[in-house]
């Protein structure tokens, strides 16, 4: 009985530092993990990202200022005019107005055109091929010239957005998804065939494509304004897709997913901490009168 005492209180006495080592760690882990990675965004949100750096995007209304600028802008333009030529020009016509095997482009707004080549839905090889995604050929200059390119003939709008993660919600991002985006691509976005509505999965698109369709609406999808879907909700729906991907990592920011998990392992410590408290509590008393003499402790006690 005393051992059994013993016992109980030495461990007591070994977890609660153990416990609050743990909490410590935590604790310290989150400021200096957060300096460490200022304003990167996550491998796997940059990666993809990559195709598409629309930050260094010209804007082509805008007349270059420098001669450098100038001579960078007609790099940029003989390469679109070229790619567009080679891949396109076939189906959607030298000035983007269709033809009998492509439809007019002239409706198309930058964000559409940008999700179409960066998803890989186009080029196509021949008309009537399946629209799907695929692997993208342009690299990330590439993909800029022609959208650079094309946006003589382009819509004006929607333009390509910008997406801003950290901002979004993801329980805003969750309410608006399940509103206005399951009945087709399922709760868990796997898309799928719903009442004859087929759509993709969407646990594949990058932050950027994610914003370009719901603004777009490219075949198949309807497109949603501002007045629909604001910017913050925008930003809220991006979030919630990509955690639907990973929830282990909520919304793809490295940065944002360290609070709450320091946090979760801080109230997951002591909760526990509190349970083996009460328990060795309960322990104690209820091996005082009842049950006073385990048998095996007696038997070791005389074996000593
Ligand atoms: C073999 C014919 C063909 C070629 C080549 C082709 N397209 Fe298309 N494109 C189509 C057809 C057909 C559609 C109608 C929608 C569909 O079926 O996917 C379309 C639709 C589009 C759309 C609007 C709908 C959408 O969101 O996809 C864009 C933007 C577009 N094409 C861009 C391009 C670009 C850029 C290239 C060259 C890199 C290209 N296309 C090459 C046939 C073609
Ligand atoms: C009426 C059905 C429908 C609704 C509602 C809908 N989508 Fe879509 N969505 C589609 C279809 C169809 C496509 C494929 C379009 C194409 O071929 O380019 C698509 C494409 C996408 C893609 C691109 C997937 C890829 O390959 O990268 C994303 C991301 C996406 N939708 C997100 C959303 C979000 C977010 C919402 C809600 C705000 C939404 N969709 C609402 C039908 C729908």
């Amino acid at each position: 009985m005393t051992r059994w005492h013993l016992s109980a209180r030495s461990s007591l006495l070994l977890l609660v530092p153990l416990l609050a080592a743990v909490a410590a760690v935590a604790l310290s882990g989150q400021p200096a993990a957060r300096a460490a990675q200022p304003e990167t965004t996550q491998p796997q949100t940059t990666q993809p990202e990559a195709n598409q750096p629309e930050a260094t995007q010209p804007q082509i209304g805008e007349p270059a200022q420098t001669e450098q600028e100038t001579e960078a802008a007609e790099e940029e333009s003989e390469l679109g005019a070229r790619l567009y030529q080679r891949d396109c020009v076939f189906c959607h016509g030298a000035d983007g107005r269709g033809t009998s095997r492509g439809q007019s482009l002239t409706e198309v707004g930058p964000a559409e055109a940008h999700y179409s080549i960066t998803t890989g839905r186009m080029p196509i090889q021949a008309a009537g091929e399946e629209r799907r995604r695929r692997e993208v050929q342009y690299n990330a200059e590439e993909v800029d010239a022609l959208i650079a390119h094309m946006r003589r003939f382009l819509a004006f709008e929607p333009e390509i957005p910008e997406v801003n993660i950290e901002e979004g919600k993801l329980s805003e991002g969750g309410e608006v998804f399940l509103a206005e985006c399951a009945a087709c691509h399922q709760w868990s976005g796997v898309g799928g065939a719903l009442l004859g509505r087929e759509a993709p999965t969407v646990l594949e698109s990058t932050p950027t494509q994610i914003a370009e369709a719901i603004r777009a609406g490219p075949p198949g999808m309807p497109g949603y304004g501002e007045e629909v879907i604001d910017e913050e909700q925008l930003n809220s729906v991006v979030k919630y897709v990509l955690h639907l991907r990973d929830p282990q990592d909520r919304g793809g920011n490295g940065l944002w997913h360290l609070g709450p998990f320091a946090e979760g392992l801080i109230s997951w410590v002591v909760g526990i901490g509190v349970l083996i408290l009460a328990v060795l509590w309960i322990g104690e008393r209820g091996t005082g009168e009842p049950v006073s003499e385990p048998p095996a402790s007696e038997e070791a006690g005389a074996a000593s």
